[in-house]
């Protein structure tokens, strides 16, 4: 009961900023983007569904080489056919939460040859039910964070994410629901799994490592992170049922949940801490509570770099 009342008070609480209303009273506001991506390689993450595949398709458009990761073949084969230059559309068919599979995608050629102009760490899952990877991973923290780690930290050690490199982290105003908390990241058993817990920590792990990689690198490449707003696709009509049927006619298309992330692929704003919401920073607080996180930044890349090692092993 106590929970029931809680999410109507967050849902309430955001209606008017994370719905299409927010958009549609912002974005009037906005210069058109120019669109113009000509001569750079992007890495979508799962590139074939809702906003990620807004993002793969318009960056394609705009000139793009897009290298499109995500696990299914035939979605693969069915984004080159819907991109404007299908010969400039690479399928990279990778499970994002299998770390050796991402350790391999890495190394792989097409990745390898050049680096990457801009890097979007998009996958993210809010699963129900507890699973596990084969490397014994709870399956949403595999996705969500860990596979997202490995990637981006090992193009960085290769040398493919470079000065003028931007990588966009695309969290969720689920993070306004939670502190940065170690416990429930990453559930080794079924027992008291709560998938939506589970998720809203793994976005805010985002945050604070978005954090953490700009002071570290200072700017070498530029990290971003986002929330794309409430969009209207299958993972929400999937994990999220009863949210979809009440606010469907409030939800965003995956064209506006894309908008700030190519923006800020364009405009490439200087690094100053807080969450992207439609082409403007929001806090990365909106709560007393939230402030008080149980692991630090440094705490958190620790643990990602224990559980990368002992996948990679
Ligand atoms: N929709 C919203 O309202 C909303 C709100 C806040 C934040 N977000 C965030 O925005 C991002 C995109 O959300 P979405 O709603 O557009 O997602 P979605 O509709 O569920 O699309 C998921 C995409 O990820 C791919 N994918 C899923 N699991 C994968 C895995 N293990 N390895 C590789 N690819 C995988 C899927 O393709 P395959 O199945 O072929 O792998 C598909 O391309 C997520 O990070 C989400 O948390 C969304």
């Amino acid at each position: 009961m106590l929970r029931a009342l809680a999410s109507l008070f967050f849902y309430a609480r955001f209606l008017r900023e994370f719905s299409a209303l927010g958009f549609r009273r912002r974005q009037p506001h906005w210069k058109p983007l120019a669109g113009n991506y000509r001569g750079q390689r992007w890495l979508v993450t799962g590139a074939t569904g809702g906003i990620g595949r807004a993002i793969a398709l318009a960056a394609n458009r705009g000139g793009a080489t897009v290298l499109a990761a995500a696990r299914d073949q035939r979605k693969l084969a069915k984004l080159r056919e819907d991109a404007t230059c299908p010969e400039q559309l690479l399928p990279i068919a990778v499970d994002l939460s299998s770390m050796t599979a991402v350790a391999q995608m890495r190394n792989a050629a097409q990745i390898a040859e050049r680096p990457v102009d801009v890097l979007i760490n998009n996958v993210g899952v809010l699963l129900n039910d507890f699973g596990q990877t084969e490397e014994g991973l709870e399956t949403s923290f595999a996705t969500n964070i860990l596979g997202h780690f490995v990637l981006t930290e090992g193009l960085r050690d290769a040398g493919l994410l470079q000065s003028d490199s931007v990588v966009i982290n695309m969290s969720s105003g689920g993070i306004y629901g939670t502190p940065l908390r170690r416990e429930a990241m990453a559930a080794s058993t079924a027992q008291g799994y709560d998938g939506m817990a589970a998720y809203a920590t793994h976005k805010r792990a985002q945050v604070a490592l978005t954090g953490l990689w700009n002071q570290r690198w200072n700017g070498s490449p530029r990290v971003y992170v986002m929330h794309p707003g409430w969009v209207d696709t299958a993972g929400v009509r999937s994990s999220l049922p009863w949210f979809r049927a009440t606010l469907k006619h409030f939800l965003r298309d995956a064209e506006q949940g894309a908008d700030t992330a190519l923006w800020l692929a364009e405009a490439r704003p200087e690094i100053d801490g807080g969450i992207y919401l439609d082409r403007s920073l929001q806090p990365e607080h909106c709560f007393a509570f939230t402030r008080r996180g149980e692991c630090s930044a440094e705490d958190l890349h620790q643990y990602l770099e224990a559980q990368a090692a002992r996948c990679l092993s």
